[in-house]
């Protein structure tokens, strides 16, 4: 099959529409990273996404909509609290799950009895969504295990021979995954931390839980298994206190030959002087909106990334984290 990437518009949104209503598969873009869609009550397109991507088929989907969209026709709402969350931070980069009413199929959800929903900020997702007036769901559009992709180019990287179309939508603002919010309970529970963070929906909304394992254990890894959001290149991770581990550790990789790259934000580029850098830019969402690209850029020039962990897990550093350490373990 020849994949084609074609910019978003108008008239590339309406041949995406067709190809849905077709039960084929679309990657698109949105301000988190880009996702592999098909309409969400089609069970033969949804498992041409399991299938491409090789995803285990009880890991659920994300359905997306657009903002008019009648989400309680897809999930029962029970608490109080949704409303806010919807107001706040929507269109935007937060999921939320429900109960599902079961019109998406069962194989987007793992067979599980939730559904987690997203209203992408997007502009040309959102036109897109609002075309086809249909959930999406939508894993990132990445092989299983491999980095998110944040470019068009990254997904025809990935995905070349087993689509037909990639829409173009720019680089990905956001560049991490969206905050993923159970809100079955009485009080929001995050399952994946992202940008939309905990401390801004306690803002809003009082309370806020974090399921997720939010360990500040031992972040080195020297590891090269094959795991989440890995890219194709050896790795290890540094605590910020450790940047003499780390020196040590590139200049041994250099030695023997090996491609060395320090992945670090700038203001910690003058503890390297002389090295390869991959620089992930100062605020915390610069940052999160570069991670993955160096990660894919690094796997193309590098042996070795080492990479140097963010100073805490507050914040939009949590989801940051989470993922640095998935990619580098
Ligand atoms: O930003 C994003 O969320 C991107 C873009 C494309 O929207 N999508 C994305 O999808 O990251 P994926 O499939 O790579 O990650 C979805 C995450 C997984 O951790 C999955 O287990 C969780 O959301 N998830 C999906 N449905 C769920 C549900 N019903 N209950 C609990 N977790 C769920
Ligand atoms: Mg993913």
């Amino acid at each position: 099959m020849q994949t084609t990437i074609y910019s978003i518009n108008d008239k590339t949104i309406k041949k995406a529409v067709e190809l849905f209503n077709a039960s084929e598969v679309v990657a698109v873009p949105t301000e988190t990273v880009y996702g592999l869609g098909a309409v969400g009550t089609d069970s033969v397109a949804v498992k041409k996404i399991f299938e491409i991507k090789g995803r285990p088929s009880d890991n659920p989907l994300i359905a997306h909509v657009h903002k008019d969209y009648d989400i309680s026709k897809l999930v029962y709402i029970e608490q109080d609290y949704v409303d806010k969350l919807i107001k706040a931070f929507t269109p935007g980069p937060l999921t939320m799950v429900f109960n599902s009413k079961g019109v998406v199929c069962k194989e987007a959800v793992g067979g599980g009895s939730t559904l987690a929903i997203r209203i992408p900020s997007h502009e040309g997702c959102q036109k897109l969504l609002k075309a086809l007036d249909k959930p999406v769901v939508a894993p990132s559009a990445n092989l299983s295990k491999h980095t998110s992709p944040v470019t068009a180019m990254h997904v025809y990287n990935d995905l070349n021979g087993k689509i037909e179309m990639i829409l173009d939508g720019g680089k990905c603002s956001g560049g991490i995954e969206s905050t993923v919010v159970d809100c079955t309970d009485k009080v929001p529970r995050i399952l994946r931390a992202g940008l939309i963070t905990k401390e801004m929906i306690e803002k809003v909304v009082g309370a806020c839980l974090i399921a997720e394992h939010k360990s500040s254990d031992k972040v080195r890894s020297p590891g090269v298994k094959y795991k989440h959001y890995r890219p194709n290149c050896q790795t290890a991770l540094y605590n910020e206190n450790e940047i003499d581990l780390a020196i040590k550790r590139y200049d041994k990789e250099a030695s023997e030959g090996k491609r060395a790259f320090i992945m670090c934000r700038d203001d910690l580029k003058g503890e390297f002087f002389g090295k390869n850098l991959l620089l992930l830019g100062k605020t915390e969402e610069q940052i999160a909106s570069n991670l993955y690209d160096k990660l894919l850029e690094g796997e193309k020039i590098a042996d070795i990334i080492i990479a140097i962990a963010m100073p805490d897990e507050k914040n939009i550093n949590l989801g940051i984290m989470n993922r640095m350490r998935k990619s580098c373990e």
